[in-house]
C-alpha cells in the first residue's frame, strides 16, 4: 500500500565551535578554518524531520503532528535553543559537526516515536550546508 510521508520544520538557534583535543590548535585550524575560531559562532539551524503519515497507535487512533511537535520541542529544541552545542554532554567526545548533530537529533527523536515511524531527519546549518540521515549505517 502507498504511504505518504510528512515533513515538519523546526528551528533553533546554536552556538559552537569546530574543534578537536585530539589535534593540535594549528592542525584544528587547518581542518576546521574559521569555524575554529576560539570565541564560537551561531547558526540559526533548521530541522527537517519526516515521519510515515497515517500510523497506527497502540490504542487504534493515527500518529497525530501535535505529538511529534511535543517530542521535538522537548528532546531537541528544548535541549540546544540559545546553548553552546560545545557544552552539551553527548558532544563531550566529539566534535559538533553537522554529521553529529543530525546523528544525535535522530536518536534523541527515534526512541520517543512510534517503531519506525521516523523516516528521516534533515539538518540545514547554513545556506550551503545541508545534512541529513535516513537511518541504517
Ligand atoms: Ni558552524
Amino acid at each position: 500500500m502507498a504511504q505518504a510521508s510528512v515533513t515538519r520544520r523546526y528551528r533553533f538557534c546554536a552556538a559552537h565551535r569546530l574543534h578537536t583535543d585530539h589535534l593540535s590548535p594549528e592542525d584544528n585550524l587547518a581542518v576546521f578554518g574559521k569555524c575554529n575560531n576560539p570565541n564560537g559562532h551561531g547558526h540559526n539551524y533548521v530541522v527537517l524531520v519526516t515521519v510515515k503519515s497515517g500510523v497506527q497507535t497502540s490504542n487504534g487512533g493515527e500518529m497525530d503532528l501535535d505529538r511529534l511537535d511535543r517530542t521535538v520541542a522537548a528532546q531537541v529544541v528544548s535541549r540546544f535553543d540559545h546553548h553552546d552545542l560545545n557544552q552539551d554532554p553527548a558532544f563531550a567526545e566529539c566534535t559538533t559537526t553537522g554529521e553529529n548533530l543530525v546523528l544525535l537529533i535522530w536518536d534523541l527523536l527515534v526512541k520517543c516515536l512510534p517503531s519506525r515511524q521516523l523516516k528521516k531527519v534533515g539538518l540545514i546549518e547554513t545556506r550551503d550546508n545541508y545534512f541529513e540521515y535516513a537511518g541504517g549505517h
